[in-house]
C-alpha cells in the first residue's frame, strides 16, 4: 500500500464513504484483532489534530479490543466487499469466526491491525474514549436509537497515517 501524506490526499467524500459505502473499524494484533461494520463515524479536526470519531455500543466484542489495544483502524473496500461487511456487521466475533468467514486477512502497521483486502486504510492513535448519556440530547428523537440504554462510547483516534491501493 502506498502512504499519502495525509488525510487532506484523500479525494473522495468521506461522509459518503462512511454512511454509504461502510467501513470497517478493526483493532488488537495481528494474532488475535477483531473487526466490525460501521456506517456511523466522522473524520474531522479537534484539538489540532486529524482525528477520526468512531461510535462503539458496549455489547460489541470489537469494544473489548478497542479498549485493550492503543491504536485502531478504520478501513474502506471495493463494492465486491459489500457482502463481507455485511457478515462483520451482523455476525459477533465473540460466537463465530466471522473474520474468516468474510474472507478477511489481517496486516499490521507498527502496532495497528487492518484488513490487507481493503483499499483505504486509516490508522489512528487512539487519544480519547468517551461514553454517551442522553444528557445532552435536545432533540428528543435520538432516544429512539436507545431502546436498550446501550449508549455509544466514543473512541477519538489521531490519525497517524493513511494506505491506498
Ligand atoms: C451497516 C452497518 C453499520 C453499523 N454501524 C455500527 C456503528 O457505527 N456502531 C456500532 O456499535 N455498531 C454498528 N453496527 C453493528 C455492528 O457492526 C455489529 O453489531 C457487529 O456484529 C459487531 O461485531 P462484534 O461483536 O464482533 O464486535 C453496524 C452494522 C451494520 C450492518
Amino acid at each position: 500500500m502506498k502512504e499519502l501524506a495525509n488525510i487532506k490526499e484523500v479525494k473522495e467524500n468521506l461522509v459518503k464513504l462512511i454512511s454509504d459505502d461502510w467501513a470497517l473499524v478493526s483493532a488488537g494484533n495481528k494474532d488475535k484483532w477483531n473487526t466490525m461494520t460501521i456506517s456511523w463515524g466522522a473524520v474531522g479536526e479537534l484539538w489540532g489534530k486529524d482525528v477520526v470519531f468512531a461510535f462503539i455500543r458496549p455489547q460489541r466484542y470489537t469494544k473489548e479490543f478497542m479498549d485493550n489495544s492503543d491504536y485502531f483502524t478504520v478501513s474502506f473496500f471495493d463494492e465486491t466487499y459489500k457482502d463481507a461487511l455485511k457478515i462483520c456487521g451482523t455476525k459477533s466475533g465473540r460466537d463465530c469466526d466471522k473474520i474468516s468467514l468474510a474472507g478477511l486477512t489481517p496486516s499490521s502497521d507498527g502496532e495497528a491491525v487492518y484488513p490487507s483486502e481493503a483499499r483505504l486504510v486509516i490508522k489512528c492513535r487512539k487519544i480519547a474514549v468517551q461514553k454517551m448519556d442522553n444528557s445532552g440530547f435536545i432533540d428528543g428523537s435520538i432516544e429512539s436509537n436507545y431502546r436498550s440504554g446501550d449508549y455509544h462510547f466514543v473512541y477519538i483516534g489521531e490519525i497517524e497515517k493513511v494506505l491506498e491501493k
